[in-house]
């Protein structure tokens, strides 16, 4: 008896015209999203009403699932690359990037091994120099992984540090960040197994910095009790505030203290192109290890992290496994296996969207972009000090500035003032107009802007602060 067959292939023709119904959809987005409102909402039950059905056991046409996906999935999503889109990190993507992630999708490229992808591997490689070299890490020597986002690069440190510095017996390793860094740290170090007593975090000082003497008078402490002190993590950018901690000076104690010194600068460390940015990352080539996170602002769509090493011997010291399935793929040591550097074996060709948009638009671009980022914030803060209603909690710092609205003459107590800016960015969302919602510095509720939108222009913010304005008023009339 013959087997049913099944290919799971659509005539030539239908893909065709499948795939140009895509990419319309995909350019037109791209080109006219703005015109948009960029919050979508909704409820589990509205969602289940949308969506919820059994598993389809026949087929559908394919253009009417198509179109349900466009006319439904698509216009449900908030859209983080818009220009009123303010909040969290925005994920300002560009068409370039999307068609090759489209590119590296449709063919299916296996970016593990080099035996299978020999061209995937070296664009890696390639991009990676570009990286390395742009951090000023050493380009001969160094290495790195690009991964799914910045809490998988983060992870991948903890890994190599825990290893390199402790090997098997981790069990009084102690690991030191400060109150600001990005909670994919804890996440990271709490997989790989540290016990609550291991994680010191540090308090930062008022403008939101790792506190050099209260680190110092923690590790002192801590090797007086016997604890083994083995890792600082930096933030180059922290979320909140965009705040670079001072990193030469935690260089200098992690050579002192023989730590591993990891920063994660998946926020801020693209400033690196911007003239002022690299001032501000100054130190940042002395970390062991840096993670980046292209899918922030540089302009990629999700998914691509980047974890970059001085020494690319110490992420195949630490993920290399040799199961004897790979055997005959092992190639020569200068041809990369990229699932010996991280913790993915399969892993889709995430380089390609990144090396097709700088080869596109060039690096210049690409300056130009977060060079104009930062000075968007920098005349967002200018306009808010010129405001009577409106405080500046932090001012501008790598495009994020977080403010409050606290009019001149009215004496409101942190209490109402938390509720009004709470109110301010609840309407606001509601409106689905911008996204803005607020964070907690110093405890008190603030609106914060991240504006790593190339294409967000000052009247977008202009118009924002308006309707927050209008919507302040009415709650405080
Ligand atoms: C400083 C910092 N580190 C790590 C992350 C996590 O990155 P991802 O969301 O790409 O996993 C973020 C995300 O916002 C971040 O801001």
């Amino acid at each position: 008896m013959k087997p049913p067959k099944a290919t799971l292939q659509l005539p030539y023709e239908t893909m065709q015209a499948y795939g140009q119904k895509v990419i319309e959809a995909i350019s037109t987005h791209h080109h006219a999203q703005q015109e948009r409102k960029p919050v979508a909402t909704g409820s589990r039950e509205e969602m289940d009403q949308l969506f919820l059905e059994t598993i389809p056991e026949n087929p559908s046409n394919p253009f009417e699932v198509l179109q349900e996906v466009l006319d439904h999935v698509m216009v449900k999503s908030t859209i983080v690359s818009h220009p009123k889109a303010f909040s969290f990190v925005p994920g300002p993507s560009n068409f370039i990037g999307a068609m090759g992630d489209t590119l590296a999708s449709g063919f299916n490229i296996f970016s593990g091994g080099w035996a299978v992808s020999p061209a995937a591997a070296e664009l890696e490689i390639v991009t990676m120099n570009w990286l390395l070299q742009l951090f000023g890490f050493p380009v001969k020597k160094g290495g790195g992984i690009f991964t799914s986002g910045g809490s998988m690069a983060n992870l991948t440190a903890v890994v190599m540090a825990r290893q390199l510095k402790c090997g098997d017996d981790f069990s009084k390793a102690v690991i030191y960040l400060s109150d600001q860094a990005h909670s994919s740290n804890i996440k990271a170090i709490r997989i790989l197994g540290f016990h609550k007593e291991q994680i010191r975090i540090i308090p930062t000082d008022q403008e939101f910095r790792f506190g050099v003497n209260k680190l110092k008078n923690a590790i002192a402490k801590d090797r007086l009790e016997g604890w083994q002190p083995f890792c600082l993590i930096a933030t180059a950018g922290t979320t909140n505030t965009g705040t670079v901690d001072p990193l030469e000076a935690l260089a200098k104690l992690c050579k002192q203290e023989n730590l591993w010194y990891h920063i994660d600068g998946a926020y801020g460390g693209a400033a690196i192109l911007g003239k002022e940015g690299k001032h501000l990352l100054k130190g940042i080539q002395k970390a062991d290890s840096l993670t980046v996170d292209p899918h922030k602002w540089f302009y990629q769509p999700y998914e691509i992290g980047c974890l970059l090493v001085r020494n690319h011997r110490w992420l195949k010291h630490t993920f290399t496994e040799k199961p004897e399935y790979l055997r005959d793929v092992e190639g020569n040591p200068s041809e990369i296996n990229f699932y010996d550097h991280g913790v993915e074996l399969t892993r889709r060709f995430r380089a390609l969207k990144f090396y097709m948009s700088i080869k596109t638009f060039g690096l210049k671009e690409f300056r130009k972009a977060v060079d104009y980022n930062m000075q968007l914030a920098e005349a967002v803060e200018a306009r808010l000090r010129k405001s009577s209603c409106w405080e500046v909690i932090s001012p501008a710092t790598l495009a994020v500035i977080n403010f409050r609205y606290n009019p001149i003459g009215k004496s409101y107590s942190e209490k109402q003032l938390d509720a009004i800016n709470q109110y301010i960015s609840k309407k606001v969302v509601a409106s689905r107009e911008a996204l803005l919602v607020t964070t907690l510095l110093n405890k008190q509720v603030v609106l914060r802007m991240c504006l790593i939108n190339p294409r967000t222009t000052m009247q977008d913010v202009e118009d924002t602060l308006r309707l927050c304005e209008t919507f302040a008023k009415n709650k405080t009339a």
